[in-house]
């Protein structure tokens, strides 16, 4: 059976730049699934964060699955290098290039999960028939490029319109953007299973006071698990 169970992914956007092994290991000791991982490329987004050496510089910390989202484009120049860097997933924009299908190929032809991202203006029909190629759909409920935006509740219906799309095909919805206790129940609802959240698991803590990361993502999974259909 797929493993549609809810799953909390704490993007360490939000984390301590400076203790990102420590950051990693208290989110994962408090009940993390996956831990989400940002490059960006100050191109594709307007900001600058990660690149292959600090993803392989964190493999040796992450026990869970290392979800790497990638806000780059061109993304193919940089597959190999974050395969090589240990990812589980890698995650392509459907808008960083021409060649969507390829990308996701060649993601696969590593051996990695793959995953498609969709912006916010992307409809969920530009993927429809290269489903049998991805993983997951992530599905953008901010614009991509920085942690602590407001959710997009426009996207809602758009997790529904894809969670019907994937029918009963073995790929995960994720959500990336504003999601917190009062956001997850309504993707949750609407069929996503990967939640991804920042601010949200981060904001208050530190790996001094850990327990404060398991209290948020304990919030977020018991709205999420509440509404799930
Ligand atoms: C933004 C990133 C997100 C970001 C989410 O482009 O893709 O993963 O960290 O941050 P929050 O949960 O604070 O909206
Ligand atoms: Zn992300």
């Amino acid at each position: 059976m797929f493993d549609r169970s809810i799953k909390i992914a704490p993007s360490i956007l939000s984390a301590d730049f400076a203790n990102l092994g420590a950051e990693i290991r208290a989110v994962e000791a408090e009940g993390a699934d996956w831990i989400h991982v940002d490059p960006m490329d100050g191109h594709f987004v307007p900001n600058l964060t990660i690149g292959p050496n600090v993803v392989a510089a964190i493999r040796p910390h992450v026990k869970t699955f290392m979800d790497v989202h990638l806000m780059i484009a061109p993304a193919d120049p940089y597959i190999e290098a974050f395969a090589k860097a240990g990812s589980d997933m890698i995650t392509i924009h459907a808008e960083s290039g021409p060649h969507l299908h390829r990308s996701l190929q060649a993601v696969r032809g590593f051996g990695k999960k793959a995953g498609v991202a969709l912006n916010m203006t992307t409809p969920i029909s530009h993927i429809e028939h290269i489903l049998d190629t991805v993983d997951m759909v992530l599905i953008m409920t901010i614009n991509p490029g920085f942690g602590g935006q407001k959710f997009t509740h426009s996207m809602v219906g758009k997790v529904r319109d894809m969670r019907r799309m994937i029918g009963d095909r073995p790929i995960h919805i994720q959500v990336d953007g504003g999601i917190d206790p009062t956001t997850a129940p309504l993707v949750a609802a609407a069929g996503a299973d990967v939640l991804v959240a920042g601010s949200a698991v981060f904001k208050g803590g530190s790996v001094d006071t850990p327990q404060v990361y398991g209290d948020n993502m304990r919030a977020i999974r018991a709205a999420a698990e509440a509404a799930q259909a």
